[in-house]
């Protein structure tokens, strides 16, 4: 293939959510393939010890390099995890001609450049069910299950752990040092979360049941409280889930979550994960018991319109290592 297709392809896979935006991939080109890895040193191991979120993330970049690959003319044809004596191999993505894209793949591909993770308070309009629809279509085409948060009840269940796992992480001192290491950067720093990403209200003090992550390592407890109430948000939440709960499922997950967050992005609706309860087992188990679902919840992402506020410096920053650096020439050393 073209080297310079595959620079493309490759830039566009990296532009996929990871967690804490540590980018735990690499690519590998060979004559007719793109190979994905793991890099297994990129690994949260306070936030995510069995490199569940690593696997996830990248899922998701698998997800865009499929839809990438689709868009410069390519039917893509994925065999996952290749070769069992190299667990971080991910995937191979093989890549024959095909001619003019698919108009839904140029729409996905379109939303790859403009989507962000939008941690700002959405407006108070709610999604229309077609669009809900679509969204809940992107994870189930990807081996997904997609389940609505509805009403007070389960809101208030979901609410209650969020806070709950917020808390007993941010009580971790291992937890806030790893915080600290990929949110404390320099401005020009290509990865991390940046912190023109991160809103000046603190999430405790937004209007909302909803606590997002806080990104702020050192936060001062009352630093910034208003003196108006902060806007009220009623955000669609969501939770993705898979059967089973092994390094496939994570996959499968991710590219769930990348299709879902284009999807999402095509249709005009912000998002952001929120995934802290998730990452405490306790609340992981409470969460799938409190909403009924058989199987393993593997993201929360909360959705909805943005608002004024949202997105200027998180659409302009998006940090991101350069192509050179994670396209590898040969398979890497063990
Ligand atoms: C597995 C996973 C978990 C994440 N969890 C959170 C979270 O709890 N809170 C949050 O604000 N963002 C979360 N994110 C979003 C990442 O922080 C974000 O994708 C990354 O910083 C890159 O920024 P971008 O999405 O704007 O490109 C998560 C992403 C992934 C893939």
């Amino acid at each position: 293939m073209d080297e310079k297709a595959v620079r493309d392809i490759v830039q566009q896979a990296a532009r996929a959510p990871s967690v804490h935006n540590t980018q735990p991939w690499r690519f590998v080109a060979r004559d007719n393939a793109i190979e994905l890895w793991t890099d297994p040193s990129r690994g949260l191991a306070v936030l995510d010890p069995a490199g569940r979120a690593r696997h996830i993330s990248c899922g998701a970049a698998m997800l865009h390099l499929r839809v990438a690959s689709a868009n410069a003319g390519y039917a893509s044809t994925v065999t996952l995890l290749p070769d069992p004596a190299h667990p971080d191999h991910l995937g191979d993505v093989y890549l024959d001609p095909a001619g003019e894209p698919a108009e839904a793949d140029r729409g996905l591909a379109a939303a790859i450049e403009a989507r962000h993770t939008v941690r700002e308070a959405f407006a108070v309009a709610a999604l229309p069910a077609a669009v809900v629809t679509e969204l809940r279509h992107a994870a189930e085409v990807e081996g997904c299950w997609l389940r609505i948060v509805d009403g007070a009840d389960e809101s208030i269940a979901v609410a209650a752990l969020l806070a709950r796992a917020d808390e007993m992480e941010r009580a971790d001192p291992a937890y806030i040092a790893e915080l600290r290491r990929w949110t404390d950067r320099a401005a020009d720093s290509n990865e991390g979360v940046p912190a023109s990403a991160i809103p000046d209200v603190a999430p405790a003090e937004r209007g909302s049941i909803y606590r997002l992550r806080d990104f702020v390592a050192d936060r001062e407890s009352s630093s910034t409280r208003a003196a108006e109430p902060p806007p009220v948000e009623r955000p669609l939440v969501v939770v993705l889930g898979t059967r089973d709960d092994d390094v496939a499922s994570w996959l499968a997950a991710g590219q769930g979550l990348g299709r879902l967050l284009l999807t999402a992005q095509r249709d005009g609706v912000a998002a952001s994960p929120m995934t802290q309860p998730l990452e405490v087992p306790g609340t992981r188990a409470r969460l799938a018991t409190e909403l009924g679902v058989v199987g393993h919840p593997q993201m929360i992402i909360r959705l909805g319109y943005a608002g004024e506020n949202a997105g200027g410096g998180a659409a302009t920053a998006k940090p991101r290592r350069p192509v050179e650096q994670i396209i590898t020439p040969q398979v890497p050393p063990d």
